[in-house]
């Protein structure tokens, strides 16, 4: 309690802090959440909490961000309709350079995409063939894989150590033994188990260079991270090197998953050759004027951060009561695991009006929540706690 409430102290935002301390403080069940705590800050972003019933329900398993997307983001998303019978082409060029400036990068090294997804399957299908190997750890995002398997890439997937942490030795193993080329696509941090791989086990191995070998790094959580030992590929593009493309999402801290932006960062060879397998200059119309309108929008940033951490403290500290163990969340969700039949309990939750996350073999016993916002989480709390008193957790 006494760190919540520390951490608390750093929040900026008057009605962020109001909502999250009468909910931890007071509210810890459904009918004590009065519409008094339901704003997160309504000058930012107007999010509201209802009690959930069936043609609502908390939907915590998509990993998207709750909050919606930002007023200013939503505004130009509504003033750019009337403009969308057009290609918005010099829009995107804008975009662009905003991007490019933010990353102290040339024009040439970014690379718009309709979402990371995009970006995930050109960046793999531009640089493999079927000779090439993708490494991937057995548990992480699967778009990679399946991308890969459409295009006929061989899949060399590494086991993980325990607790579900990348074993990047046995994957520069499977990488050296390899007679062909290999794509390493390392998702940092990682989906589904929210945890980091530190900087000092990923950038040694960048720049030894291995031969043949394209990294693809997935950094679509890192607004949210805290713990130091994370660090973006970022400096290594800067530096110049020649065998890391950084696939990046408007979709997580900017809440705009529905819109469809994404973007790759590398250097321009990389990006020369991945940029014809993109939809690139025909991105929506709207989706670019609301990336936009957010892209610099720091107060949209902080709040969505500061939100997340909330919202990740109530979800361990009743984790914690509830003695069910996780792993050190550095993203939107939290892998735990609960007592009991999994399916059951994603049922429970269901007939709960929560969606949480689906199963993610082999790790059976471990369940996924998205961190929603600060109230649907002490709400959903308040659930897991009936679950445990009813011995179904
Ligand atoms: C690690 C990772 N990469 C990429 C994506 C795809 O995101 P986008 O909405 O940008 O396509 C997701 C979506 O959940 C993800 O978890």
């Amino acid at each position: 309690m006494a760190s919540i409430q520390n951490s608390m102290l750093s929040i900026s935002r008057r009605k962020l802090i109001t909502q999250s301390a009468g909910l931890i403080i007071g509210a810890t069940f459904a009918g004590k959440l009065t519409s008094a705590f339901a704003e997160i800050d309504n000058d930012i972003t107007p999010t509201t909490f209802t009690i959930p019933d069936s043609n609502s329900p908390i939907r915590v398993n998509f990993n998207e961000n709750a909050l919606g997307m930002s007023l200013k983001a939503q505004q130009a998303a509504k003033n750019s309709v009337i403009k969308a019978n057009r290609y918005a082409k010099h829009e995107i060029n804008e975009l662009q350079a905003m991007i490019a400036d933010s990353y102290q990068l040339p024009l040439d090294a970014i690379l718009l995409t309709q979402g990371s997804s995009e970006g995930i399957r050109a960046s793999i299908q531009s640089h493999g063939s079927p000779m090439t190997q993708l490494v991937i750890p057995t548990l992480t995002y699967n778009d990679g894989e399946e991308f890969a398997k459409t295009l006929g890439l061989k899949i060399t997937k590494i086991p993980c150590v325990k607790n579900w942490y990348f074993d990047i030795e046995a994957m520069k193993n499977a990488v050296t033994d390899y007679k062909g080329s290999s794509i390493v696509y390392l998702v940092n941090p990682n989906n589904p188990t929210g945890t980091i791989t530190a900087a000092d086990l990923i950038e040694p191995w960048i720049q030894s260079k291995p031969a043949n070998t394209l990294f693809i790094i997935d950094e679509a959580y890192a607004e949210f991270v805290n713990d130091p030992a994370f660090r973006s590929v970022t400096s290594l593009i800067q530096q110049g090197a020649e065998n890391v493309l950084l696939l990046k999402t408007f979709s997580k801290i900017y809440a705009m998953a529905g819109m469809r932006v994404g973007f790759i960062v590398g250097h321009p060879n990389l990006i020369k050759k991945t940029a014809e397998y993109v939809a690139g200059v025909k991105l929506n119309y709207v989706a670019v004027e609301a990336a936009m309108a957010c892209y610099n929008d720091k107060q949209f940033i902080k709040l969505s951060k500061e939100s997340n951490d909330i919202s990740r403290k109530i979800m361990v500290n009743i984790l914690t009561e509830l003695q069910l163990d996780y792993l050190p969340s550095e993203t939107n969700f939290i892998f735990h695991k609960v007592t009991g039949s999994l399916e059951k309990y994603r049922q429970r939750m269901k007939e709960a009006h929560i969606l949480i996350g689906r199963n993610f073999p082999p790790a059976n016993e471990w369940c996924r929540i998205s961190l929603g916002t600060p109230a649907e989480m002490t709400y959903i709390a308040g659930i897991m706690r009936k679950f445990h008193s009813q011995g179904w957790i």
